[in-house]
């Protein structure tokens, strides 16, 4: 069987990333999508001020302040409409990248935002979408994906299809500069968790591979930087390389067991999504592993971790407790620690189990996960605690 693959058109780095990415714009005027947060911190202006110069017409949706629900994508779609716009700027996190798709999708094809879960193609084509990542983490930039949380039931919908990569990306390093440590940390642990989850997927090929090899490098020596030095610019550019590499990897390949049974979390306990994919980390691996020990072993040397008469389940061991040690360099907290009651989350186990399953992303581990394996799962996150 052949494989495909697919990434953003144009993918601009480095000091004057903004100023080329001008060139790369339609005529027409613009729909820029942010937070507020963004706004507050100069983030947008830093680009506006760009387009102003250019006596480019744009207006501003700053409303995507949480993680993104299908509320926000219909507001956003009438803001799209009433202000005549022709194509679309997304300046912030994963949570902003994701409304600029969903929005894109709603203003070309219609409907709601649901009616797309499970479609893989459209007829129509969407606008033209440029994307300006503020954190190093989601990747959205670079995959064919958006997570939207349907507020009817509480369910995270992940909707893909490859007309929702965005056409063009900034990776401006100033722009991550002012991120916090805790997000800082849950958005480059996400990241690490794309290229790992890419990488031991049954769906990975060799071109995800190189991608994910390259994020998880990259991430392993640049994270505990950038959570003791936010300022460090290089190892700023070098998180928004790993982050788009990741979201390459993962929009090719898959995600797996993690990011299944995180998304139930973040729908039900609001947790945020890279920081429930790091607590869910070592005891997720910890039950893969059987089945993915070449491939971990093969990480486990990309980054150091080996010495030459090591066998493959040594080699997968060390890659394992060296994800265990970022965990703890960058202080992931216990779900108890971020003020989870352990009675009302097992009391959800059985519902977020069901959710993870029907999500499909268990189901690319190279082994058969049951309800009854995820269910345990979701107790063992509060072994620690107990003991
Ligand atoms: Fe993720």
């Amino acid at each position: 069987m052949a494989h495909t693959f697919f990434m953003p058109g144009i993918i601009l780095s480095g000091e004057d990333a903004a100023v080329e990415g001008l060139k790369y714009l339609p005529e027409g005027k613009a729909f820029i999508i942010t937070a507020h947060s963004n706004m507050q911190l100069g983030l947008v202006e830093q680009f506006t001020k760009l387009m102003d110069h250019e006596k480019r017409s744009y207006s501003i949706f700053d409303s995507v302040d949480y993680e993104p629900t299908d509320k926000i994508v219909e507001e956003g779609v009438k803001q799209y409409q009433m202000g005549g716009c022709e194509y679309m700027i997304a300046i912030g996190g994963g949570s902003v990248l994701d409304v600029m798709k969903a929005v894109g999708l709603l203003v070309s094809c219609g409907g709601c935002i649901s009616d797309y879960t499970g479609k893989r193609s459209i007829s129509k084509a969407l606008p033209f979408m440029a994307a300006i990542p503020t954190t190093a983490g989601t990747g959205s930039e670079a995959t064919q994906f958006t997570i939207i949380t349907n507020t009817r039931n509480d369910v995270k919908m992940l909707i893909g299809m490859p007309a929702m990569i965005p056409d063009l990306v900034m990776l401006i390093p100033e722009m991550t500069l002012t991120v916090p440590k805790n997000i800082t940390v849950s958005t480059g642990m996400d990241a690490l968790i794309h290229a790992v989850e890419a990488y031991i997927s049954k769906k990975s090929q060799p071109l995800t591979d190189s991608f994910a090899i390259s994020a998880v490098k990259r991430i392993f020596k640049n994270l505990p930087i950038v959570y003791e030095q936010g300022e460090n610019k290089e190892a700023r550019q070098e998180m928004a390389y790993a982050a788009l590499e990741a979201g390459i990897a993962f929009s090719n390949s898959s995600v797996t067991l993690i990011h299944g049974m995180s998304r139930p979390i973040g729908a039900l306990f609001h947790i945020p999504h890279g920081l429930s994919n790091a607590m869910l980390l070592n005891h997720c691996m910890e039950f893969m592993a059987d089945s993915a020990s070449k491939e971990l072993g093969r990480l486990a040397e990309a980054v150091g971790l080996t010495e030459d008469k090591m066998s493959e389940t040594k080699k997968a061991k060390c890659f394992l407790e060296g994800l265990a040690q970022l965990c703890t360099k960058c202080h992931v907290p216990t779900l108890a620690e971020y003020g989870i009651e352990k009675e009302e989350f097992l009391r959800m186990a059985d519902k977020m189990a069901e959710d993870a399953l029907a999500s499909g992303s268990p189901q690319n581990l190279r082994k058969c996960v049951e309800k009854e394996d995820i269910i345990l799962l979701y107790h063992k996150l509060w072994e620690s605690e107990q003991s």
